[in-house]
């Protein structure tokens, strides 16, 4: 496995390459960036892994300098599943003259959910993902479902900007109580670790009601965000939507998602869960 730090040495070394698959991360990964590698690799072409973590989405007091930076352990596990090029840039490299044009986000996604705690996240996100592409040219790029709506908002991106890259969505994996896999998990302490599960059963315990046929979905979702608040969380916020267009639960939605960010002390935690739906009443 190769691992390049330069933008220039990155094309050249995938000059030719007509079917790159591309995984974008901050590093310190985890088993569920292993499995967007493997999905990745089902794609016949090589697979070019991204670490860098992006200072155009962190807002103002949010966790740049202390996001773990494992950048060895990384190329590890990335070589141990199969990646053929590792592209580790450092910020001078991705953003040589300062970043003054930025993908502009439009507000119905940077004010909403994540984007509304988190004022000029998504516009980063797109903007470094945007660059990313342009240098990997990738067929294919892999993302992880856990991020819902920045899964959404890729392929918004691409769709807007013909962009001909394949998305593709790698599933949420979870340890054994049902915390999702994150890399900001590293930050809990004990207690909060054992605690933390309880954002993934009150979402889960939303889809089993809409699963029940309860459609009452703000009711359950205040009564998930009064649950987390009494038990010591900050909740951002917790909501059902449709899993097509993110918008309010319409009477044509055919699946649903329930979101939720919260926060456990310093360590802000997001999960979501999708389900199936048969017409609303
Ligand atoms: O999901 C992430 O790790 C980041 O937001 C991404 C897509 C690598 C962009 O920095």
């Amino acid at each position: 496995m190769r691992i390049l730090h330069g933008a220039a040495e990155l094309r050249a070394a995938l000059a030719g390459a007509s079917r790159t698959a591309f995984v974008p991360t901050m590093g310190n990964l985890h088993a569920g960036h292993v499995s967007l590698i493997e999905l990745a690799k089902r794609h016949g072409g090589p697979v070019v892994a991204s670490v860098f973590v992006n200072p155009l989405q962190f807002g103002v007091g949010e966790d740049f300098e202390r996001y773990p930076r494992t950048l060895a352990a990384d190329c590890e596990k990335l070589a141990a599943a199969g990646c053929d090029l590792v592209f580790a840039p450092d910020v001078a490299e991705m953003y040589p003259v300062p970043q003054t044009f930025a993908v502009q986000v439009p507000d119905s996604m940077a004010n909403d959910l994540c984007g509304a705690f988190r004022p000029g996240h998504f516009s980063g996100v797109a903007t470094v993902v945007l660059k990313l592409f342009n240098l990997a040219q990738p067929r294919v790029a892999v993302f992880g479902s856990k991020d819902f709506q920045q899964l959404m908002l890729i392929r918004d991106l691409v769709r807007q900007f013909n962009l001909p890259i394949e998305i593709l969505a790698g599933a949420t994996l979870r340890e054994a109580d049902g915390l999702a896999l994150s890399s900001r998990n590293g930050y809990l302490s004990a207690a909060e670790r054992l605690q933390a599960p309880q954002l993934h059963h009150e979402l889960a315990a939303i889809v089993a009601a809409i699963r029940t046929g309860e459609r009452g979905f703000e009711a359950l979702a205040a009564s998930a965000r009064r649950r987390l608040n009494m038990a010591g969380w900050r909740v951002d916020y917790v909501a059902v939507r449709d899993a097509g267009t993110l918008a309010a639960p319409a009477p044509d939605s055919t699946s649903l998602v329930v979101l939720g960010a919260a926060w456990l002390g310093k360590t802000r935690l997001i999960d979501n869960v999708e389900t199936p739906l048969g017409k609303l009443p």
